[in-house]
């Protein structure tokens, strides 16, 4: 976690910073994976069948940055991940991760990366958590000064001072994945990949993993890609967010600018000093009165001080204020209209289709008809 150590001279020597290398660390253009599923569906008969997890991706990532890849279940995000430390080969596209393609040189880009995946661990379940640790240190070839400093780091800052004899298969939940997390840092990596770190924790010890990572972050200067159901971990740590679905990435940027993307609304809130009628302000509209408290909703994505200038000059205001659109309900909104469009296109496929057989069949006996004439 030493960022600054000497010994490692390779690639990163000399300043390159703001240089093309850095503004795309993480790089995918149009990158695919695609799965060959055989479902049987008979006694002999087996289905073949394409799943697109992960549908022509763009982005990049720049050296530092702490980004967070959200969607749906099964919508790409561990394929994604997998393929970006090389355990998949991407079916399409083009990946690279500090500059190597990491399907081609998993071992060099290991030294470069570490992985959590919540689901899974990394560490030797049998042994005591030191022990994973102790392996590590030689298969990465770790220097032992550096070895013993960010474990030491790993142990105050993760609390794991009183785990390092236990067995892993007798570690919670919260504790396994600190252990994990522990376990991804030992060899100094510039790169970060978390999938579903937060994934089971309890509330305190969410927390202490999202402080753990800030600080990464901010003091080593580690980039980091983060997947995750829990959209306070997004807010905690990541100003940019990617969401993907069904293998489409279908939002990239700050977290508060997807309010824009659905069409979420704002509500303000406004006290009059008596009851009146609704207020008239188009395009906001009432959506509840309360004595002399009315409530308006009006696109999120248009500014509020307009309205509130038109208010104030044609009604007697006493007070006002703006609540923001709950941020997980702007998601959920989305998600729920991505899967919306895929079924009207999979009806419409499906119509498509079983109108072609129709017309192929009624073309079949035309010809059938014909053939009895002549
Ligand atoms: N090895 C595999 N073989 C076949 N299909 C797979 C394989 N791995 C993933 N898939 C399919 O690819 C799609 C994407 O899966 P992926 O695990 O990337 O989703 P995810 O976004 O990580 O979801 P979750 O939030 O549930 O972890 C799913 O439809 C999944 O069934
Ligand atoms: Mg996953």
């Amino acid at each position: 976690m030493d960022s600054h150590s000497d010994s490692r001279s390779d690639s990163r020597s000399g300043s390159r910073s703001g240089s093309r290398s850095d503004s795309h660390f993480i790089e995918l253009d149009r990158v695919e994976k695609v799965f060959d599923v055989r479902r049987k569906t008979g006694f002999l008969r087996r289905e073949r069948r394409e799943v697109r997890a992960v549908d022509s991706i763009s982005f990049t990532v720049a050296r530092g940055e702490m980004v967070g890849y959200i969607g749906p279940n099964g919508a790409g995000k561990s394929t994604t991940i997998k393929m970006l430390t090389g355990i998949l080969t991407p079916s399409g596209g083009r990946l690279r991760v500090a500059g190597i393609d990491p399907s081609r040189e998993r071992t060099r880009l290991a030294h470069r990366i570490g992985v959590v995946f919540g689901q899974r661990t990394t560490l030797w379940w049998d042994l005591p958590l030191i022990d994973s640790y102790r392996l590590m240190h030689r298969m990465y070839r770790i220097p032992d000064a550096r070895y013993r400093a960010n474990l030491d780091r790993c142990v105050e800052l993760l609390e794991l001072g009183d785990l390092l004899d236990v067995p892993v298969r007798q570690l919670s939940l919260g504790q396994r994945m600190r252990g994990d997390i522990a376990a991804a840092l030992l060899h100094d990596p510039e790169i970060l990949y978390l999938d579903e770190p937060t994934i089971g924790l309890d509330v305190i010890s969410k927390a202490k993993v999202r402080e753990f990572l800030r600080d990464l972050n901010a003091e080593n200067g580690t980039t980091v890609l983060l997947t995750t159901h829990d959209l306070q971990d997004i807010e905690q740590l990541c100003r940019r967010v990617m969401v993907i679905d069904h293998g489409r990435l279908m939002y990239d940027g700050p977290l508060a600018g997807l309010h824009e993307v659905g069409d979420s609304e704002r509500i303000l809130v406004v006290d009059l000093e008596r009851e009146l009628p609704p207020i008239e302000a188009a395009p906001a509209r009432v959506v509840k009165v309360e004595g002399p408290r009315q409530w308006l909703a009006f696109p999120a994505s248009e500014s509020a001080a307009p309205l509130v200038a038109r208010i104030a000059s044609e009604y007697p205001l006493v007070d006002l204020s703006v609540r923001e659109p709950d941020i997980e309900a702007v998601i959920a909104q989305m998600y729920a209209e991505q899967a919306d469009r895929a079924e009207q296109a999979d009806r419409a496929e499906r119509a498509d289709r079983a109108e072609r057989a129709d017309r192929a069949e009624r073309a079949g006996r035309a010809g059938e008809a014909e053939d009895a004439v002549s």
